[in-house]
C-alpha cells in the first residue's frame, strides 16, 4: 500500500523473531494472571522473516520499534528506550527493555511508561504496546495537532488510539484480518468516547 502521504511514520513492525505468542507457556503468562483469557497462539504475520525497514526510511520523520533486530539496515539516528520492567525484575526473564530507532539526531531517550501488567485483561494483541508509550513516540516527532501519522503494521490499533488522543490524523495498515478488526473496534470505541 505504500507510499502514502504522511508527516511521520510511527510503527511497531514484526521483529523477525518468529515469536511464539502462546504466553500461557510461562508461569507468569497472561493466562496465569487471572486476567481475561486472551491467549493468542497464532504467530505474528511476517515475523518468520527478517524485517527490512528500507521502504519506510524515505519519510522525513520515522520511528520504528525493534531496531535491535535489524541494526544493519538503519542509518545513524536517535534511540528511544522503553524500560518495560520495574528495577527489581531487571535480568530476570526475557528483555528488560525495547528499542526504537528515530530518524535524525543521535540522542537516546527513555520512556517512563511501564508495562501495564495490571491491565492484562485489556490485552488484545500478543505484542501490544501501551497507548501512553505510542503517544510519547508521536510527541517525539514534534508535529502539531492535525498532522498525519502513518502506522504500517498497526496490530491492535494502539498507535491509532494514541494519535486520536493527541489530535492527530492517522492511517493504519494491518494485514491480519482479526487484528484489523480489533483495531477498528478499539478506534471506534475511542472515537465514541471522544465525541461524548
Ligand atoms: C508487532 S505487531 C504490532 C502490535 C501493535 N504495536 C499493538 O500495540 O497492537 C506487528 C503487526 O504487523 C502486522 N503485519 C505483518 N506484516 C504486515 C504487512 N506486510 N502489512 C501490514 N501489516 C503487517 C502483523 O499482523 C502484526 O499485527
Amino acid at each position: 500500500m505504500l507510499p502514502l502521504e504522511a508527516d511521520a511514520v510511527v510503527t511497531d513492525p514484526p521483529y523477525g523473531m518468529d515469536w511464539n505468542t502462546d504466553h500461557s507457556r510461562f508461569t507468569q503468562g497472561q493466562n496465569g494472571t487471572g486476567g481475561k483469557h486472551t491467549r493468542v497462539d497464532k504467530r505474528i504475520e511476517g515475523d518468520a522473516e527478517d524485517f527490512d525497514p528500507t521502504h519506510l526510511l524515505k519519510y522525513e520523520r520515522v520511528i520504528i520499534w525493534g531496531m535491535q533486530h535489524f541494526p544493519n539496515r538503519l542509518q545513524r539516528g536517535s534511540v528511544l528506550v522503553w524500560v518495560k520492567k520495574y528495577p527489581d525484575a531487571y535480568g530476570t526473564f526475557l528483555s528488560d527493555a525495547d528499542l526504537a530507532w528515530m530518524k535524525g539526531g543521535c540522542g537516546v531517550y527513555v520512556s517512563k511508561v511501564m508495562h501495564p501488567a495490571k491491565h492484562q485483561s485489556e490485552k488484545c494483541h500478543p505484542t501490544q504496546k501501551p497507548v501512553p508509550l505510542m503517544a510519547w513516540c508521536i510527541e517525539k516527532t514534534k508535529l502539531p495537532k492535525g498532522s498525519t501519522i502513518l502506522v504500517p503494521y498497526m496490530g491492535s490499533g494502539t498507535t491509532g488510539l494514541a494519535a486520536i488522543r493527541l489530535g492527530m490524523n492517522f492511517i493504519g495498515i494491518e494485514r491480519d484480518a482479526a487484528h484489523y478488526k480489533t483495531s477498528c473496534d478499539r478506534i471506534a470505541h475511542e472515537l465514541d468516547g471522544a465525541l461524548l
